[in-house]
């Protein structure tokens, strides 16, 4: 027997059970078990008893996605999808937005909780002097062809820190692993900036220690002949906010891949290397992209009940609309949306696509096909809009949302690494293929 589990012979009513567990009958054998219920989840390894003949290999789950699988115990993120709630480490996705920065945020969700000043001030500190990056990187980025997309070019440099860094692989150090969150936040802006001026055949600005880690990232992003880039304090705010918005969201693709990537007890660059990957997919990270794409095929705002009724014929989706957790308006759309506004005002630009975005919204809240189907508009819904009128083109949204998303990877690789029940992820899988087949010389197939 193994604990949590406990076989209760032949018959569902010989049970022991507390009502802590959860009793499973066996059909095949009519012998029943006790599992053990912790946390609304019975352990996978407790159905492993649950076998046939003693040469059985034992009961697994099949999960394709993970879409019922806990697979760790995390205090980084909550999310109530039906509720619309998002929140780290016990604060209200609201509340960070209105009262706090991006490094704070950062510097919250890795460490556990809030700063005090002095240790804000040494985060804000090391942060900012760890923003250039060796000369080398730009040996590295200038080897790409001049039109790569920039995302590909920032997963490629993230991975190649690791190698300016090998102490780094020391995992268990609590200094090296420090110098790994303080490195990757403070560099990643920087290598972003890069592959964007890379990708125009722009020149490299280096960081500017004296701005925000908003202000430094634009000036890195836009900064030309000017002698010193002054950023404007309302795009460096919006700018910081969806950094702040875009930190975190639990156990996601790319956070996913942090953890499984990082169970094999890689180098931190590495790990977080695999959740920029994993971000890459236009399922995960390429949403506003979409979004910004189904704008402008729209193309006026006399078309979107067309577009709508497409929708509902099953044409085409609504990009921006709908979420696999959040039944709800997402928290996080509902904070950026004013921001459209105050972004235009202050790039002096009208956007084409606000008005048809605003009327898609109106029109689809008020219709029973999305309202019964719970598909609200979520956070990619309008950080494409604010990302396009800060003039930052579509191939580079998911590299912004990568930028932020850093602190949320460390955050979890911290948390995997501090957690005693960790293991190397190593899935099961049902064997579909042939058994015992002959190999077959070349000339006979
Ligand atoms: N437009 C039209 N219909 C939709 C949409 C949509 N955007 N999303 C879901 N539906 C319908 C879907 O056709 C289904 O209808 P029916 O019951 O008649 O078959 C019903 O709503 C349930 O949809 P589902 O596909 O089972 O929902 P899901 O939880 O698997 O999908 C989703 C979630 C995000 C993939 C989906 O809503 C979608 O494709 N949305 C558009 C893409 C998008 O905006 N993605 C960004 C998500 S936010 C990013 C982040 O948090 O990191």
């Amino acid at each position: 027997m193994t604990d949590g589990l406990q076989s209760t012979g032949s018959g569902a009513d010989s049970t022991t059970e507390s009502n802590d567990s959860l009793t499973i009958t066996d059909n095949r054998t009519g012998k029943s078990y006790d599992v053990e219920v912790t946390d609304g989840t019975v352990r996978a390894m407790d159905l492993r008893q649950i076998k046939v003949s003693e040469d059985d290999f034992g009961m697994m789950t099949y999960d394709p996605g993970f879409t019922n699988t806990a697979a760790c115990r995390s205090a980084v993120t909550y999310i109530d999808g039906d509720a619309g709630i998002l929140e780290h480490r016990g604060i209200p996705i609201e509340q960070l937005c209105e009262h706090s920065t991006y490094l704070e945020v950062a510097y919250m969700i890795i460490f556990g909780s809030l700063p005090n000043q002095e240790q804000y001030d040494q985060w804000a500190h090391d942060i900012t002097h760890h923003t250039y990056v060796h000369e080398n990187i730009k040996e590295h980025m200038g080897s790409f062809w001049h039109d790569a997309h920039p995302m590909g070019m920032l997963l490629s440099s993230v991975g190649a820190l690791s190698t300016f860094y090998p102490d780094a692989a020391n995992i268990d150090d609590e200094r090296e692993r420090y110098m790994a969150a303080v490195r990757l936040i403070a560099k990643i802006p920087t290598l972003a900036a890069f592959s964007y001026r890379r990708s125009l055949g722009l020149p490299y600005v280096y960081p500017d220690n004296d701005l925000s880690y908003a202000g430094n990232f634009l000036s890195m992003l836009f900064k030309m002949a000017e002698p010193r880039y002054e950023p404007d304090p309302r795009l460096e705010r919006a700018l910081d906010k969806l950094f702040i918005l875009h930190a975190d969201h639990e156990q996601n693709c790319s956070a996913a891949a942090v953890r499984v990537a990082g169970s094999s007890r890689v180098d931190p660059y590495s790990a977080i290397g695999a959740g920029v990957a994993g971000l890459y997919g236009p399922l995960h990270g390429g949403a506003n992209v979409a979004v910004l794409r189904m704008l402008q095929r729209i193309g006026s705002v006399e078309n979107v009940p067309d577009f709508l009724e497409g929708v509902k014929r099953g044409d085409e989706r609504l990009m921006g609309f709908g979420h696999r957790v959040y039944k709800n308006y997402d928290p996080r759309a509902r904070i950026i949306r004013d921001d459209v506004d105050e972004v235009l005002e202050a790039t002096n630009k009208q956007s084409p696509w606000l008005d048809i975005a605003i009327e898609l919204e109106k029109r689809a809240l008020d219709d029973e096909y999305f309202t019964s189907r719970k598909l609200y508009p979520n956070v990619d819904f309008y950080s494409g809009l604010i990302y396009e009128a800060m003039g930052i083109p579509t191939d580079m949204f998911t590299v912004m949302f990568a930028v932020a998303r850093t602190s949320g990877w460390i955050a979890q690789w911290t948390e995997l690494l501090n957690d005693s029940e960790m293991k190397i992820a190593r899935p099961r899988q049902i064997y579909t293929g042939a058994r015992d087949a002959d190999y077959v010389p070349m000339s006979k197939r």
